[in-house]
Order: C-alpha cells, then sequence, then structure tokens
C-alpha cells in the first residue's frame, strides 16, 4: 500500500496533486510520500516487536538526507557500505552503535573511519579483510568488532544480477571457511567476532529462500556454541520484496511470521537490513511526454527522463508500472524511451499504456528504491529535483542540477588554456 491515489481522475501524493508539484518544479520529478515511508518501517518494526531487532535501513536504497533522518528519527540504524555513506549517517545523526558496515572492498580509509568512530560493526566479507581490520585497529589502538558474513549457498530466485547468497557469488564466506577464520581471529587482538550476517539477495518474494538461509546459519551457530563460541547478534540483512507489477510478495507480518519463531530460537539480538521494503513504494519519477513517434513497427513515447534518472529497466529488465498523471481509459500499445543515446534506454516495451498525448505527464511508480541512488550524469543531463510530500506540505530535499554541478569538478589543463 501507498500514499499514490487518484482522485478525480487526477493522481496525488499524500493531499497534493501530482500536477501542481510539475507546474512548480518542472520534470523530470522525484516525489517522495513521507507517510509511506515511515508507514513501511513501522509495519516492519510491529511485525517483529516480539523480537525487538535492530532495523538498519540499507542507505544504498535511497541515501537522500532527509529519508535518512526521517528513518532516523523513528529509530532505525543505518547499513552502510562506504566512506560516502558513513558520511551521510553522520551527518543525519544516527549513532554510531546503530550503523553497520558491508561491502566486499573496504578501503583502509573507510575502515580507520569506521573504526575510530565506534559502529555496532563490520559484516566481513573474507580473511584478507579480517586481518586488514585487525590491523588497523591495532594501529589506532581500538577493538573492532565484526558479523562475519556468510554465504548459505542459497538461491533467492531473483534477477542474477542482485542475487548474492550462492556460492558463485562473490559475496560472504562459506561455512567451513567461516569456522576457520572465527577460530584464527580468536588470536588478534584488536578485534572481536560478535556476530553473523547474512544477505541471499534482493527483490525477494518468498519467505522460503530466507527461511532455508536462516535454518543453514541455525545449525552453524548451533555447531559453534557447542564448541564454546558464543555469538550476540545474527544480522540477517535485506532482500524483501515489493509489488513492481502482479507479484504478490510477503507482507511484514506474514515475512515475520515464517522466520521470528526460528529467530526466537537462537538467543541472539537480531538485525535487519531493508532498503527496497521501507522506501520503493515511498517514491515515483514524474516525467513529461515529448513526442510521440509512430514509426512501421511500434509506437514510441518520448519522456523527457533517461536511463540517467532511473537505470533498472535499463540494467535489469525490471518493470515499473507507469500511470498517467490524468487518468486514462484508453489504453495503446507502446514503448516508453528516454531521450538517451542508447536502445537499452527505456522505461516499457510493448506494454499497453494510458494512451498520452504530446505535453502530458506519466508517473513511472516504486521509483524510491535505486532510483536516485543509481542516478548517473550520462549524456550531460542534471540530475533530477527531489521533493517529499508531508500530508499538503511539500519539502525539496535536493534541487535540480544547474549545468554548472556538471562541470564543478573539472579542470582544463593549463597546456590546452594557453592556445
Ligand atoms: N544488505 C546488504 C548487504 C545488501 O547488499 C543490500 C542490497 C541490502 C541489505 C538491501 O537490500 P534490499 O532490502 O533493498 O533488497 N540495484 C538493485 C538492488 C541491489 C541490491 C544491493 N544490495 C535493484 O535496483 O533492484
Amino acid at each position: 500500500m501507498h500514499e499514490f491515489r487518484y482522485r478525480n481522475n487526477s493522481l496525488y501524493c499524500e493531499e497534493v496533486k501530482i500536477k501542481d508539484l510539475v507546474k512548480r518544479f518542472g520534470t523530470p520529478l522525484y516525489v517522495y510520500s513521507y507517510q509511506t515511508l515511515i508507514n513501511h518501517f513501522v509495519k516492519l518494526e510491529e511485525a517483529f516487536r516480539p523480537i525487538n531487532p535492530l532495523i538498519c535501513y540499507s542507505v544504498k536504497a535511497n541515501s537522500n538526507l532527509a529519508i535518512l533522518k526521517a528513518l532516523v528519527d523513528k529509530g532505525a540504524g543505518l547499513d552502510i557500505v562506504s566512506g560516502g555513506e558513513l558520511f551521510r549517517a553522520q551527518r543525519v545523526g544516527c549513532q554510531p552503535k546503530k550503523i553497520v558496515y558491508a561491502s566486499v572492498g573496504k578501503t583502509d580509509r573507510e575502515i580507520e573511519e569506521a573504526v575510530k568512530l565506534g559502529i555496532l560493526f563490520f559484516n566481513v566479507e573474507s580473511y584478507p579483510e579480517l586481518e586488514n581490520i585487525q590491523h588497523i585497529a591495532k594501529k589506532l589502538n581500538k577493538t573492532a568488532y565484526v558479523a562475519l558474513r556468510i554465504n548459505p549457498d542459497v538461491e533467492p530466485k531473483t534477477h542474477k544480477y542482485i542475487t548474492t547468497g550462492k556460492l558463485t557469488n562473490k559475496f560472504g564466506i562459506d561455512f567451513r571457511s567461516a569456522k576457520q577464520i572465527i577460530l584464527l581471529a580468536s588470536g588478534f587482538s584488536n578485534l572481536r567476532i560478535t556476530g553473523l550476517h547474512i544477505h541471499i539477495g534482493s527483490q525477494i518474494t518468498s519467505p522460503d529462500p530466507f527461511v532455508a538461509a536462516i535454518k543453514k546459519v541455525i545449525g552453524f551457530i548451533d555447531k559453534l556454541k557447542k564448541e564454546g563460541i558464543k555469538l550476540e547478534y545474527l544480522n540477517i540483512g535485506g532482500g524483501l520484496g515489493i509489488i513492481y507489477d502482479r507479484e504478490s510478495p510477503q507482507t511484514a507480518a506474514k515475512f515475520a511470521a515464517k522466520v521470528l519463531p526460528l529467530l526466537r530460537k537462537t538467543g541472539l539480538k537480531i538485525i535487519m537490513e531493508p532498503g527496497r521494503f521501507i522506501v520503493g513504494n515511498a517514491g515515483i519519477l514524474v516525467t513529461k511526454v515529448l513526442y510521440v513517434k509512430n514509426t512501421p513497427k511500434k509506437k514510441f513515447i518520448i519522456v523527457d527522463s533517461g536511463m540517467n534518472d532511473l537505470i533498472r529497466p535499463a540494467l535489469y529488465n525490471a518493470y515499473h508500472n507507469i500511470l498517467a498523471l490524468h487518468k486514462k481509459n484508453r489504453l495503446e500499445k507502446a514503448d516508453i524511451v528516454g531521450p538517451i543515446c542508447e536502445s537499452g534506454d527505456f522505461f516499457a516495451k510493448d506494454r499497453e499504456l494510458p494512451k498520452v498525448e504530446e505535453g502530458e505527464y506519466l508517473a513511472i511508480m516504486s521509483a524510491g528504491a535505486y532510483g536516485f541512488s543509481m542516478s548517473s550524469n550520462y549524456n550531460s543531463r542534471r540530475r533530477p529535483e527531489e521533493v517529499m510530500v508531508v500530508k499538503d506540505k511539500v519539502f525539496v530535499i535536493r534541487k535540480r542540477e544547474s549545468s554548472v554541478d556538471l562541470i564543478r569538478n573539472e579542470t582544463v589543463p593549463f597546456f590546452l588554456l594557453s592556445r
């Protein structure tokens, strides 16, 4: 459920008519509903209340400071993957003990910053990384805390680019190596392994892969316990799917019903890292129809947003529902494409779509997660404005980029200027 609805045939975000936003801010425009964002966080929190997990929102899904601050204010922690995300986490005042840090390739500088700050733990993905964290923590005379990321080798049944829990993926450590690493690390002076982490993939719509992965990891925890190795945390990652098309992903309550009994048994403090589930349906991308082009084979609706603004269809062939701001009853088959010089620059292909004319507007739905955060300046396009709607109020949370923003960090070498 979300707060984007038609009223008298006009699409609204909460109590604001989106057409009015377009008049004020232009297009392409990302519009977020504060209420939808918070509702999803609260749904998860309530579903898991019996075990009171720390919900670390996955910053990569949408890293806008306003989104982060809104969630941190509601008690969320943050799941980060870079020094840049650590910077954002600090900017919104997230307590260090509510930050977990994943990534297969953390640099020395990134590790150093996080150790100095005293984050809850690193999700560590390999033995060399573990050694490096020990080395850096020792140099700083600090203790670093770690959850080993386990690769449980389960099939999450999602797009192959966002599958992470198979042994052919670069992520995590297999059980056998994990055991050896835990034993070796017990000799490390400045590092403590306090937990285990799994994250098997993203946009997973069935509970079964989660249950399979959690069962495997619980078996491992039991083995460790028998050998006297005690842990404090189990981080079950993110990956909960949302509705883009006709899929019927589990609700927070249904997901909890399946995994809660398992998690409870561990007696460990549970961490979760949802991204898409919280922010995915809380945002849309609004775009203007520039031209309607008929060719002998197809009809193309050419819009003013491109794959630089929302890359998911181009990269994963992802489906996003597309609505007209003014509700249409007539449909027609067309492709919706952007202005970028690549045939992968599309939002919909051969789809029955609202019949729109030049100058009308479309809303690309469920664009809150991995939309703006994966945007780029390809084709020297200025990235869109982002606004947040709270009931009948509108707040700009990121200005549209200017031409000067595009070249801000570029310099022409002196030898070229002197000619
Ligand atoms: N934790 C870890 C370690 C992750 O790698 C990810 C996402 C998450 C949590 C959050 O996953 P979520 O709850 O959002 O599924 N760009 C792709 C998705 C990439 C996911 C990367 N990792 C997309 O647009 O579908």
